[in-house]
Parts: structure tokens; sequence; C-alpha cells
């Protein structure tokens, strides 16, 4: 049996301590939003935070994520300056991708409050979309760095 918090909420899952936690979250919790296509940690869209720190879901196990705190795309407040600048720019076309790629600029934005272009280009080189949302992601990775200031950080 493995405890850990998601989203807030203390959970229990009685899984195979090598199960990856992409498919706990997934298959035990209900948390579809954390996504599955490559399996080998290349392509972000499993991506959750594990204690504030993106990581790729379907390369960690649920032994390594026991006691840690969690955080999924719902985890996020609706006024989180990510979401916010997500919608004004209209990034998503699918949103298969987005859940994962919102979550790693959480993370990245926490170590890089005022990214130069190249830190951003450089930042996203290792997340896929197939529907060529990239342009808009990075305007709206500006936005959001930008509103985050304007709260305060
Ligand atoms: S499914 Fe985990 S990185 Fe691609
Ligand atoms: S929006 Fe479709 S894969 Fe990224």
């Amino acid at each position: 049996m493995f405890t850990f918090t998601v989203n807030g909420k203390k959970k229990q899952v009685d899984a195979a301590p090598e199960t990856p936690l992409l498919w706990v979250l997934r298959d035990n919790l209900g948390i579809t939003s954390v996504k599955y296509a490559c399996g080998v940690a290349e392509c972000g869209m499993c991506t959750v935070l594990i204690n504030g720190k993106a990581r790729r879901s379907c390369v960690v196990s649920v032994e390594e994520a026991r006691e840690s705190d969690i955080t999924t795309i719902e985890g996020l407040p609706d006024n989180h300056p990510v979401k916010l600048a997500w919608i004004e720019k209209q990034v998503p076309q699918c949103g298969y991708c987005q859940p994962g790629i919102m979550l790693q600029t959480v993370d990245f934005l926490s170590r890089t409050p005022n990214p130069s272009e190249a830190q951003i280009n450089q930042a996203m080189d290792d997340v896929i979309c197939r529907c060529g949302s990239h342009p808009r992601m990075k305007q709206a990775i500006v936005l959001a760095a930008q509103m985050t200031a304007k709260q305060g950080g």
C-alpha cells in the first residue's frame, strides 16, 4: 500500500512497487488528464509536479512517489497565471499534450521567473506537441511570466 497526496488530498493505493505513477494516477485514481504517449520520458505528456518539480510520471514508480505531494493540472487554481495565459493565447489545438506541458511550464517559471527567448526555447525543446502549438505555447509562457511578476511573484 502506498500513500501520497494528490492535489491536496491524501490517497492510498495498492499496487506493485514498480508500477509507473502514470498508471496509478489514471487507472487507480481516475485522473485521465495525465496522458500516455511515448512511455519512455521523451515527450512530456505524462508530466506531473512531484514536490513542485516537473517529473515524467511514465518513468516514476509508485514506490518512488510514496509520501510525495503530487499536482496534476486539476490542482492548479483557475486563476493561476499559466492557466490564464494559456486561455488568453488560445494555445491548445487537440489538447492532448497540454496538461503536461503546462505543468512543465509551472516548474520552469518557478526556477526562471523572467526567462529569455533562448531559455524558453531550451525549456520547451523536449516536449512534443503533434499539433504544432509551440509558437503559441512560447507566447503564453512570456505572458504567464509577466502575469506572475504583476501578482508579485
Ligand atoms: S508518456 Fe511519459 S514522457 Fe511520454
Ligand atoms: S495540442 Fe494536440 S498534441 Fe499538442
